[in-house]
């Protein structure tokens, strides 16, 4: 088998392979100490989010092979391709359109026609429904709205819907369910009214089993409560691609809000996706959100390599990926709001990057995707920082920070920016075994209890880490923080030579899911399955013999 090298597609690859050999001896402490402009020097602002890289393991000389490398992949081609929309998602032989859903000025294409129609009509149903004129089966209006999808069709919302928290109207309040286990959908159901609960059925293929079986079950609960059938229009909405398979399963025609083959799953929440985020904060901050994206995709089109915020953290992390040894990153945003940031960018980054063949099917010889995951600061703090600060794995890090909190508890958002900056701080500069004898020293301990306590208290240092900097968390700060993302995972993509937005790795699993669910439903067990499937599908069989 011909594997796809890296080190063939770019000549600069001796080069950095030869640079990284200056990390075994250099420190980015050192490198603070030598230039007190190197914050300045790798810094670089955009839309409204300020990106400082200095705390990485980079020199100027990395970030030039970087650059080089980002050249000879063509890379301000590719960006071309992707917002021209040319088919950049050849295996399913598509676009990538997403930027088309944050246009905000008037529409000159046709898939921003279509966006625009689609919003209008989205944004009457929500002016219906936040003042009362929409009624339930029962002539009651409508108090809770129910988000039903999963994956891209539920991460996004999710997500964003916290995030914007301060913007939210409190006209109804917006929940989501995902989960294949029925705990979830019930636990919500025993605290909804039936005739005042809207649901939202969110899946661009319409044929995704968990979306589906809990939109049947949420379905039952409605006609069960004595909704009649002609009346579950006034409480079932859908958002597909497939208006087709909505309408044949029961949704009324006007009640479906289309979606579009150039929009990824993952990509989607700009698009009638993000309903259930309208519903929370309106029509008009979720424009807010829309134009902010629109901001850095203006951006990510415009600016100089070395300038491209979004083109750096895609830079550093093939770094990271490629040279250093790294095969995660950790996401630690020190805000409350964006909590679910890090599951968000968990699909976005994994579900995009994490392929084993190139754009061509050639199976690659090189790390792809990162393992991303992460949690808010400071909870993050006082669990698995230990590992960072003092464990063997490098983990490059994405510290976001706002300057300004929304709350009254200025104090509190005081102390929250400084435990931020005191994690990069630390992580960069460690303490030695010097330094650790002397804290022992200071505080009293004997020599012996010293140099058996001292290496324990050692931090390494050197830990490399990137800090986001918004002004405030607003929804234009936040849509272009989503849309940088977006724009690095593509970068990414584009330098490891991968398709980014096909996800062929999670059918199988799909497919045999419901394979053993047939063998369960049947006690109908292959033989040729291996044993532990066996096993495990016989203890669930006589733990259920009522099923
Ligand atoms: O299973 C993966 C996936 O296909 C994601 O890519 C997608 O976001 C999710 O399922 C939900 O898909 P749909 O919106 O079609 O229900």
């Amino acid at each position: 088998m011909s594997y796809s090298k890296l080190s063939d597609r770019y000549t600069v690859w001796p080069q950095l392979e030869q640079h990284r050999e200056i990390w075994k001896s250099q420190t980015l402490a050192q490198l603070f100490a030598d230039d007190t402009n190197r914050c300045a020097r790798f810094s670089v602002s955009a839309a409204g989010i300020e990106l400082d890289y200095s705390k990485n393991h980079i020199t100027t000389e990395t970030l030039q092979l970087l650059l080089e490398v980002a050249r000879q992949a063509d890379l301000s081609g590719a960006i071309k391709r992707l917002l021209k929309g040319e088919h950049v998602n050849g295996t399913e032989d598509r676009p990538a359109l997403h930027t088309a859903l944050r246009h905000t000025g008037a529409p000159t294409t046709p898939e921003q026609k279509a966006v625009a129609e689609t919003l209008a009509k989205m944004s009457g149903l929500i002016e219906a429904v936040h003042s009362g004129s929409w009624k339930g089966y029962t002539g009651e209006k409508i108090t809770d709205v129910v988000n039903i999808g999963i994956g891209g069709s539920d991460l996004g919302p999710r997500m964003v819907a916290k995030a914007l928290t301060p913007y939210h109207l409190n006209k109804v309040n917006v929940h989501f369910v995902a989960n294949i286990d029925g705990a979830e959908l019930s636990d919500l159901l025993a605290k909804l009214n039936p005739a005042s609960t809207l649901f939202l059925v969110a899946s661009k293929s319409f044929s995704t089993q968990e979306t589906r079986e809990n939109a049947l079950s949420a379905r039952a609960w409605m006609l069960e409560a004595g909704c009649a059938q002609q009346d579950l229009a006034k409480h079932f909405v859908a958002i597909s691609s497939r208006v087709d398979k909505a309408v044949e399963f029961g949704i009324a025609e006007e009640n479906v809000y289309p979606i579009w083959d150039w929009v990824g799953g993952r990509y989607s929440l700009w698009s009638a996706i993000g309903m259930s985020i309208a519903f929370a904060v309106g029509m008009d901050n979720f424009n807010r959100l829309r134009a902010g994206a629109e901001a850095m995709d203006k951006h990510f089109a415009e600016a100089p390599l070395e300038k491209n915020l979004p083109v750096i953290l895609g830079l550093l992390m093939f770094w990271y990926g490629e040279f250093m040894g790294s095969t995660t990153q950790a996401i630690l945003p020190y805000a409350h709001h964006l909590a679910l940031l890090p599951s968000y960018l968990q699909q976005l980054e994994m579900e995009s990057n994490g392929k084993s063949v190139t754009r061509d099917g050639k199976p690659v010889d090189y790390p792809t995707g990162a393992i991303v995951w992460g949690t808010e600061g400071t909870n993050g703090q006082h669990s698995f920082h230990q590992l960072l600060h003092q464990g063997t794995s490098l983990v490059p890090i994405d510290f976001i920070a706002t300057l300004k909190g929304h709350d009254n508890l200025k104090h509190q958002h005081r102390l929250l920016f400084a435990n931020c900056v005191a994690q990069s701080q630390a992580l960069l500069t460690g303490r030695s075994l010097e330094m650790a004898k002397t804290e022992l020293k200071a505080q009293g301990f004997s020599d012996e209890e010293i140099a058996f306590l001292a290496p324990h208290k050692v931090h390494p240092g050197n830990r490399p880490s990137n800090t986001l900097l918004l002004e405030q968390l607003t929804p234009e700060t936040l849509g272009a923080l989503i849309a940088a993302y977006e724009h690095k995972v593509y970068t990414l993509g584009v330098l490891l030579d991968i398709n980014s937005f096909d996800q062929w790795g999670v059918e199988l699993g799909k497919l045999l899911g419901t394979h053993v669910n047939i063998a369960i439903e049947t006690t109908d067990i292959p033989g040729d399955w291996d044993s532990s499937t066996q096993h495990l599908i016989r203890k669930f069989c006589s733990a259920n013999t009522d099923l």
